[in-house]
């Protein structure tokens, strides 16, 4: 992982010098924040998710992850109940997704493992599979604001996580391309299953709570609406390509007791799949919290 750019805290001027003395977990105004990477994320060091969170704890972290789209709250050792009302405390809990994981049970964070049925790793290989960038259920008409994954077990190497910025993907276009695009429709099918209806949503679309416009796209996107076949891939493909560009790119690599939370309205994600992929047990917990219809 990246070193340290700068350390913080919240309302105050960075500053790299800062000693940030301990008052103690969860006390507003003394966060110790650590920016991730220039293109999204930042680690907040002295909250236990594991205690109610008080309205101060709360707000800094969606001041955090409003600013930087990417909060990593390290260290965290959170039953799948506790997580569950963690991620509670930022909307509606979604269960998983019914017609692939049926029987699991709801008001608890699901389980997500590299385990096959046998109980080994593996690597899962299909269009739907975390390896593509995607945004988390974008064919859904309101698609999850949140997704919050925590590090149970992780590999001695590899299985790291990629998120891409597409709001600084966005501001970077040549204003040529954002008026080309600009008021552009996305259609967007489960690619687990294609049959499953889906959802049209802008193709830029605009944070409900900053303002910010970002491409919305990925895995799942099957075209732009009313554009040729051919343009329309080709569209697609050139905006991916731009931004999942290096510098619109944080790279996470897992600790056991991470808990990354994120938002799906501006950042695409994957599964980064590498020689060590397969080879070590995974485990997460994840909880996905409902989101808005996107505009
Ligand atoms: C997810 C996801 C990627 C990973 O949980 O939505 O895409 O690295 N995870 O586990
Ligand atoms: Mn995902």
């Amino acid at each position: 992982m990246g070193e340290a750019l700068v350390v913080g805290r919240i309302g105050e001027a960075s500053s790299a010098e800062d000693p940030s003395p301990s008052v103690g977990r969860n006390t507003h105004c003394h966060s110790a924040l650590r920016i991730l990477s220039p293109a999204a994320g930042v680690e907040i060091t002295d909250i236990d998710v594991s205690r109610p969170l008080t309205p101060e704890v709360k707000e800094t972290i969606v001041d955090a992850l409003l600013a930087h789209q990417l909060v990593v709250l390290p260290g965290q050792a959170l039953t799948r109940e506790r997580q569950f009302q963690f991620a509670a405390e930022f909307g509606k809990v979604e269960s998983p997704d019914a017609d692939r994981r049926v029987g699991k049970r709801h008001g608890v964070a699901h389980v997500l493992s590299n385990l096959g049925a046998d109980g080994n790793p593996t690597i899962r290989h299909s269009k739907a599979a975390n390896y593509h960038w995607h945004t988390d259920k974008p064919y859904n008409a309101a698609p999850p604001t949140l997704t919050l994954l925590h590090a149970v077990e992780v590999p001695e190497r590899g299985g790291d996580t990629e998120f891409a910025n597409t709001a600084l993907a966005y501001d970077a276009l040549p204003e040529q391309t954002k008026r080309r695009i600009a008021g552009q429709r996305v259609a967007f099918r489960p690619a687990f299953d294609d049959s499953r209806p889906g959802a049209v949503h802008p193709l830029v679309r605009t944070h409900p709570e900053t303002g910010r416009k970002a491409l919305y796209l990925g895995n799942h996107a099957t075209h732009i609406v009313g554009l040729p076949e051919a343009e329309s891939a080709s569209t697609l493909a050139e905006l991916l390509a731009h931004a999942t560009r290096p510098r619109f790119v944080y790279r996470h690599r897992w600790r056991v007791g991470d808990l990354v939370m994120w938002d799906n309205r501006c950042l695409l994600h994957r599964a980064v799949l590498d020689e060590h992929s397969g080879k070590y047990r995974r485990i997460m917990y994840r909880s996905i919290v409902r989101g808005t219809v996107p505009f």
